[in-house]
């Protein structure tokens, strides 16, 4: 670990940076002044959406490193945290001040696979950030940040309970991991029970995680409000992603626009610097989760039972 000094604002590794939230992160960060900017570590997978990203992020003379990682493959991810221990150890980047896990999806079929045969949503959302913070903690500088994305779906609420968004169901995470059966029909419930469960994954992971972090690390979970109509409904019927679309021009809804540069902001800025222990920040506003996301015996299971799925995979 280096320690750095307070001022440096060093490196911020983010994944999925290619879309949406991802992107106006990244750029609200490329766009800080000279003085304030950090070099990046662009983690995601190749292609039109990530070289835009990349090229805008440049243009404003920040330096940017893309790490081409599918993070549906674990294999991908370890060789994604071994490159970026490359670039700081020969100095092609500053030292690693932040990661901000960003990078999400919802498959809308609970049976699909990742590559190393965990169930889709848990493996991108929670376990391939299990392994790249895994990976890279002890090279972090202190002070230094990890930012992960959380979402309030975890809980019901009565839009979302109108929207037809199901709250977490939780269960075993060696459970949760698993595909569904062949048998079992995918429908948006299941999709959504999945997704809402990875984020409440994520919550207690960071719990966790903060018990363990080396001294100068903080550990926060980001929830950038309800954005309508990025791609994380890609896989959506047509008729759900029309819907998202429309929301999104409604007052008030949250847009990647003004939630990204919060979310450079939690990962950067002094005003948050006090935070730790997985505190959870909705847009701008540091805010209490419901009880039953605190729960020592959860998260020390979760944590031992991603471990194991790491070491199997
Ligand atoms: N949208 C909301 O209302 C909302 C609310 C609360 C929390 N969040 C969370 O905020 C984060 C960003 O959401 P968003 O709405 O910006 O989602 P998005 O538009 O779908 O963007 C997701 C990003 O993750 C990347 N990604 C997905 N699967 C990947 C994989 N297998 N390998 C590498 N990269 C992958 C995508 O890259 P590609 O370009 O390669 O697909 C993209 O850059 C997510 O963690 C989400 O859960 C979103």
């Amino acid at each position: 670990m280096t320690t750095s000094t307070n001022t440096d604002p060093g490196t911020v590794l983010i994944t999925g940076p290619s879309g949406s939230l991802g992107a106006a992160t990244t750029l609200a960060m490329a766009e800080r002044p000279a003085d304030t900017r950090p070099d990046l570590i662009l983690v995601g997978r190749l292609g039109e959406r990530m070289s835009r990203v990349a090229a805008q992020a440049r243009a404003t003379g920040a330096t940017v490193h893309v790490i081409d990682t599918d993070l549906s493959r674990l294999a991908d991810v370890r060789a994604a945290s071994d490159e970026a221990k490359r670039l700081v150890d020969e100095g092609a980047v500053r030292p690693l001040r932040a990661i901000i896990a960003n990078a999400g999806m919802t498959a809308a079929d609970t049976r699909a696979a990742s590559a190393d045969g965990y169930e889709l949503t848990f493996a991108v959302n929670h376990l391939a950030h299990a392994q790249l913070i895994g990976d890279l903690i002890g090279s972090m500088a202190t002070p230094g940040r990890i930012v992960l994305l959380g979402s309030n779906t975890y809980h019901q609420n009565l839009p979302r309970k109108l929207l037809g968004v199901p709250p977490a169901r939780w269960r075993d995470p060696i459970e949760l991991a698993m595909p569904a059966p062949a048998d079992q029909k995918p429908s948006a419930q299941t999709s959504g029970v999945a997704y809402s469960n990875a984020k409440l994954a994520i919550l207690y992971y960071a719990h966790e995680l903060q018990r363990r972090a080396p001294q100068g690390i903080g550990v926060v979970v980001y929830e950038p409000g309800f954005m309508p109509g990025t791609t994380l409904s890609r896989e959506q019927p047509p008729a759900v992603q029309r819907i998202g679309r429309a929301l999104a021009r409604v007052p008030g809804v949250s847009t990647p626009k003004v939630s990204g540069p919060g979310l450079a902001s939690l990962a950067l800025d002094a005003r948050w610097a006090h935070l730790r222990g997985g505190a959870f920040v909705v847009k701008d506003e540091e805010r209490e989760v419901k009880s039953f996301a605190v729960d020592r015996a959860r998260e020390a299971h979760l944590w031992e039972a991603t471990r194991e799925l790491l070491d199997r995979a």
